[in-house]
């Protein structure tokens, strides 16, 4: 086992009604910025749940904050934030809010550009406190300090590490809106957020080898119950507790991390402004096939663990592993190649050559150099 630090700071707050513990957890003497997205929260009553709690406190707020958010808006919002000198954010929405609210709390009170607080880790000065209340399960921004940013001018996506949040209010009724499509990426992300951990090298920490297919087991079993029904407030409450625990550091305590999935997903999103979630299923099954030498152990646990795989010589059962995880994404009505969704050589081209310049080396031993990546692109194809 590795040696760790573990600390999360943020205070959960999971269950039906709780938006309104919100007029209790802000100070009043606080000024806040409201932070949303397009507009769902206004559909699905969770804005005037939002409202409710805080009538007595001083609010403004700044919507717009795109999927894949963008430093291009999230400026406009940190300009918004210093000029009413705010003390206070509520991002109300998915990880794409949150994570957009995670940069602008970082820009209020600092002088530099929002970028350069993303791409180098030394911009990053005193943060504004927020808190969330989380409406798409899948990022577990709601309880971790990370966030990613897309800067549409140079078609780039970066992942940054600030503060965590004071608190998350997590409302599993909140979920019922969602269009398939977003549970069904969320799942996905959930998913991939434990194979980052887990399916790296044996043998490390049973304890979080046994955490994380818990994780797993309780997605593999709630996916089709939650096809069936979206509205079953026990599925989607599992749903939500699966990806926040994916995410907060409670799995990857001790043992090595893999994240190449991620960071080559962030690449195609940054190109084709792919959705997270569908981004990673079309890497993954590729990365295994490529990776198998080094992730065949727990490449096999997992095989007998989550998809009860017990027959065979060691090839087949790694084969059907892989076949089996690919039939869950695609179960999910995801795509698992590149060109399901038209993108082709050139792509592949571009993101090599950015690993390349960078000299960017991905995976738990940072043993993924641009070619291997290549490797993985070309079998996605
Ligand atoms: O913008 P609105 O109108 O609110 O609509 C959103 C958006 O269109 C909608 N939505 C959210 N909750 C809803 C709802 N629609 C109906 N009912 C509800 N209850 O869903 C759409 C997608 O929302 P978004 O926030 O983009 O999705 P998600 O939570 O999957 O976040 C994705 C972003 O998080 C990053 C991804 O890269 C991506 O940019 N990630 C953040 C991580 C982190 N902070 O630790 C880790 C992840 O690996 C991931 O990279
Ligand atoms: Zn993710």
């Amino acid at each position: 086992m590795n040696n760790f630090q573990f600390q999360n700071p943020t205070k959960l707050i999971f269950g039906k009604g709780q938006i309104a513990k919100l007029a209790t957890e802000i100070p009043l003497d606080k000024k806040i910025l409201l932070t949303f997205g397009g507009g769902s929260v206004k559909q699905n009553g969770v804005y005037d749940q939002v409202k409710e709690a805080l009538k007595s406190h001083d609010c403004i707020e700044f919507w717009g904050i795109e999927p894949n958010p963008t430093v291009e808006t999230l400026r406009k919002a940190i300009a918004l934030g210093k000029e009413k000198q705010v003390d206070f954010l509520l991002a109300v929405g998915g990880g794409s809010v949150l994570d957009g609210t995670k940069l602008i709390s970082a820009g209020i009170w600092n002088e530099n550009d929002a970028w350069d607080i993303v791409i180098n880790p030394k911009n990053l000065g005193k943060c504004v406190p927020y808190g969330s209340v989380l409406t798409l399960p899948a990022t577990g921004s709601e309880m971790n300090q990370g966030a990613v940013i897309s800067n549409t001018e140079t078609a780039e996506k970066k992942p940054f590490y600030s503060t965590f949040p004071t608190f998350s209010i997590l409302d599993p009724e909140t979920t019922f809106s969602l269009p398939k499509f977003q549970v069904a990426v969320g799942i996905a992300d959930t998913f991939m957020h434990v194979m980052e951990q887990y399916l790296t090298t044996p043998d490390q920490s049973p304890l979080m080898d046994r955490w994380s297919e818990g994780i797993l087991h309780t997605l593999v079993e709630i996916t089709p119950k939650i096809q069936k029904n979206q509205h079953d407030y026990d599925q989607m409450a599992n749903f939500m507790f699966c990806a926040t625990m994916a995410l907060n550091r409670i799995i990857c305590m001790g043992v090595s991390q893999d994240w190449a999935t991620h960071m080559i997903a962030h690449e195609i999103t940054a190109l084709h402004n792919t959705t997270h979630g569908q981004a990673l299923t079309l890497i993954f099954p590729s990365l295994m096939r490529i990776m198998v030498e080094q992730k065949r152990e727990k490449i096999l646990q997992m095989g007998e663990k989550i998809w009860c795989i017990r027959t065979g010589s060691t090839e087949e059962k790694v084969n059907q592993t892989i076949a089996k995880t690919e039939e869950f994404f695609r179960s999910l009505g995801l795509a698992t190649k590149l060109s399901e969704l038209n993108i082709g050589q050139d792509s592949i081209d571009k993101i090599v050559a950015r690993f390349q310049e960078n000299g960017t080396v991905l995976g738990e031993n940072q043993n993924i150099t641009h070619d291997v990546v290549r490797k993985i692109l070309e079998l996605a194809k």
